[in-house]
């Protein structure tokens, strides 16, 4: 099956009809499914990703750490770069998780981002604002990011600046840490401020047995890295449509 992959004889189902962009804008369906490839095996990257977009992923979602917003350091431009001329149709999501997201802005864009998302603790969210104007003016679509303590009203009051709120519903850092359900609440009051177009993400301890609860929240984006890559190939199709909520 890899190996017919590669060779580009079957059809690719992450190529949408759509422009990539659009794919946030004006989805081809709801909820979207979004792996984090934090949780994939590093060595074998292009395998990992083709085989969950083949399993029914809507996208990939980057989880960029940089060591003094989070403890972690993960992945950086070259590593989305790769994953763009590897997957030229895939849309790449890419979580900034930074201190100084502005630093990252244009060498992300270069490397073939999709979409950014950026932190409200790391700038305030006056400069986020400012910073989605730029991040629009590159030809991408951007989101803004509170984590687990940060109530809603650190964003609602300019929640119509962005294309994509995302809750955090573990302390980001790292993967496979459990699900923080007492985000569900201030997710659902920031759902009942979107826009049709927009849409709202949550990340972080998301799997099957608590997606529904995700979704009933208002969520259309879920993120998953432990609980897709986490488990055998083979069963990562149907975790993937259990998140989305197909069976
Ligand atoms: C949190 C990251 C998440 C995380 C999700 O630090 O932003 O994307 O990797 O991992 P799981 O799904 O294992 O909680
Ligand atoms: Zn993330």
């Amino acid at each position: 099956m890899t190996g017919e992959y590669l060779a580009g004889t079957l059809r690719e189902p992450w190529r949408v009809e759509l422009p990539v962009a659009d794919l946030f804008t004006q989805p081809p369906r709801l909820p979207l499914i979004a792996p984090s490839i934090l949780s994939a095996d590093f060595a074998r990257m292009g395998e990992e990703c083709r085989g969950v977009l083949a399993s029914g992923a809507d996208l990939l979602h980057l989880d960029v750490m940089d060591g003094h917003f989070v403890p972690n350091l993960t992945m950086g431009p070259a590593l989305c770069a790769s994953l763009r001329r590897a997957l030229p149709g895939v849309f790449l999501d890419v979580h900034l998780m930074v201190a100084e997201p502005e630093r990252f802005v244009g060498p992300f864009v270069d490397a073939g981002a999709d979409h950014l998302t950026y932190h409200v603790e790391a700038i305030g969210l006056a400069a986020c604002v400012r910073l989605a104007e730029r991040v629009r003016s590159l030809g991408v679509t951007v989101g803004v990011a509170i984590n687990p303590p940060t109530s809603a009203e650190a964003v609602l009051p300019e929640v119509g600046a962005f294309d994509l709120v995302l809750v955090m519903s573990v302390n980001p850092g790292f993967s496979g840490q459990a699900f923080i359900g007492g985000v569900l609440e201030k997710t659902r009051a920031i759902s009942a401020r979107l826009r049709p177009e927009q849409r709202l993400e949550m990340d972080g301890g998301i799997g099957p047995g608590n997606a529904a609860e995700v979704r009933g929240a208002g969520c259309d984006v879920l993120v998953a890295a432990s609980a897709v890559f986490g488990v055998p190939e083979a069963k990562r199709g149907s975790v993937i449509d259990a998140m989305r909520g197909a069976r």
